[in-house]
């Protein structure tokens, strides 16, 4: 695998091998995470978040500090240059006089691409506005790999926002690399996924059927991707106030799903899945944030260069 010095902003930037070599690495380091301890040592991750992060900030720093990096960066684009009107292109260039590598979440869309195009050091896309957020997707892809072996012919519902959710867009442009997953999109009729993306699925002969019935899509699930209504990307309140509870996952739900569909969700939950549900075995969004940290290991140490 040679990804040294490559940026990652969209969810097709890595070939499969490429992205299969990621998990092989990654799975390395979860069977023996203190052999990686020094890995990093002398390098610095930038983490510039211009949104709010809870997950994909803290997994890259933990990280880069479990490699032996260390890190710097801003969580409040209040509290940079960015307050004074600076520029993405300034602030990168700024950046990547004092960091190896900088990872960026900003609510503009194509803002990470921008960013790569004035960087001479690796630049990792950590979510566009409603555009796309590769690191997830990886995060994804290593937990239903983790779980199901590959990717090979599995039916996967989304549900919630298909139409602002980031982290949507970029999981089912990747799955659909692989053959034979079907894909069942659930959703209100506003917030079905954006017409360029369906024209993909389209053009590419997809399996992928869009409904509003979570409860009749669940049973035929392998895996059902649960996301929060994106509050933030409303233009007004009313609508998102209208929407944000249009599904609630709970166990009576859950009755008639597989006994090995897996649940997931890319975290922050809102509403959209009960509490009770979190103890059941076919849960395993907190696996995924974990996995996360992992993943982000692994691609770390690939765009710095450092064999795994
Ligand atoms: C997601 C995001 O930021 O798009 N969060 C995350 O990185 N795990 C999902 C969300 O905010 O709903």
């Amino acid at each position: 695998m040679d990804l040294k010095g490559k940026h990652l902003i969209a969810p097709l930037d890595f070939t499969i091998q490429e992205t299969e070599s990621l998990f092989t690495v990654a799975q390395r380091i979860i069977a023996n995470p203190e052999s990686y301890s020094g890995a990093l040592k002398g390098k610095l991750l930038a983490t510039l978040f211009y949104e709010p992060s809870t997950r994909t900030r803290f997994s890259f720093e933990a990280a880069m500090l479990r490699l032996g990096g260390q890190v710097i960066g801003f969580s409040e684009p209040s509290s940079s240059s960015a307050a004074k009107g600076e520029s993405i292109a300034d602030t990168i260039r700024t950046v990547a006089c004092y960091a190896d590598i900088a990872v960026m979440r900003h609510p503009k869309e194509g803002s990470a691409l921008v960013a790569a195009r004035h960087a001479e050091i690796p630049i990792v896309n950590a979510g566009d506005g409603g555009h796309h957020h590769p690191t997830q997707t990886l995060t994804d892809l290593l937990t239903i790999k983790i779980e199901k072996g590959s990717f090979n012919n599995i039916t996967v519902g989304v549900c919630g926002d298909l139409k602002f959710g980031r982290t949507v867009h970029s999981l089912i442009t990747a799955l659909n690399r692989y053959s034979g997953v079907k894909f069942v999109m659930i959703s209100p009729q506003e917030l079905r996924i954006p017409d360029y993306l369906r024209e993909k699925l389209i053009q590419s002969n997809a399996d992928f059927e869009e409904t509003y019935d979570l409860k009749e899509a669940l049973p035929k699930l392998d895996v059902l991707y649960m996301t929060r209504v994106q509050r933030e990307r409303f233009f007004n309140e009313e609508d998102y106030i209208r929407l944000k509870d249009s599904y609630i996952l709970d166990l009576p739900k859950l009755r008639k799903a597989k006994k090995d569909l897996m649940i997931l969700h890319p975290l922050p939950r809102v509403n959209e899945i009960h509490a009770d549900v979190d103890a059941d075995p076919r849960a395993l969004y907190f696996k995924q944030a974990k996995n996360g940290m992992y993943v982000r290991m692994a691609l770390l140490m690939a765009l710095l260069g450092k064999e795994g």
